[in-house]
């Protein structure tokens, strides 16, 4: 979408010294616009509005949708399911203080480190229910009351600490 905008620009561009250099040089355009026919200022009139839209709005708005657009739907290279992206601020909120996890800029020391951990699923199920309590510290039990958070958030470390094999092409 952007290259699209982007090319045309320039398509507009080049129309408009196709024009100037068809009414011979900037003097002879000068002369066209300035003349009193309808025709040459309505022509003028569309040229810049299209040139102001074009650079000053629509390009500018679709680089920043863009750029929010990608940064919501990857972190590092991983692309995250809509449930991940939920667990990602839950894991923040509830996890992050004790466990570190790169994809969360979670950098607690008191749990075991996570992107080293790599957890199963049905692991990380189990301790975000029944807490773990193994000689390494206590992780409380219930931390997430809501059956929606807990597959969130273990679908959000899942799908960080076992990102898909990247595939060719893409
Ligand atoms: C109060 C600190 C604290 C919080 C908050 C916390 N944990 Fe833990 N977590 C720990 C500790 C300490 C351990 C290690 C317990 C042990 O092995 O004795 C642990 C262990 C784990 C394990 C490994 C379990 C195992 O059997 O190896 C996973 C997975 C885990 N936590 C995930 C989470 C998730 C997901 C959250 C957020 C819902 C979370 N933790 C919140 C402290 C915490």
């Amino acid at each position: 979408m952007a290259v699209l905008l982007f090319i045309l620009l320039w398509v507009l561009v080049a129309l408009a010294i196709f024009f100037v250099a068809a009414r011979g040089g900037p003097r002879g355009a000068r002369a066209t616009l300035q003349t009193q026919s309808h025709a040459g200022r309505r022509v003028a009139a569309v040229l810049f509005a299209i040139l102001y839209l074009g650079l000053g709005v629509a390009v500018p708005l679709v680089l920043l949708i863009g750029a929010h657009h990608n940064a919501n739907a990857q972190i590092n290279g991983v692309r995250l399911s809509a449930d991940a992206k939920k667990g990602r601020k839950i894991f923040g909120d509830v996890c992050g203080a004790c466990h570190t996890l790169s994809e969360a800029n979670a950098v607690g020391k008191v749990g075991p480190d996570l992107d080293q951990l790599k957890p199963t699923k049905q692991l990380l199920q189990s301790a975000i229910v029944q807490g773990r309590q193994r000689g390494n510290g206590t992780m409380p039990a219930n931390l997430l009351p809501d059956p929606n958070d807990q597959r969130a958030v273990v679908d959000f470390v899942y799908e960080v600490t076992h990102p898909a094999p990247a595939t060719p092409g893409k």
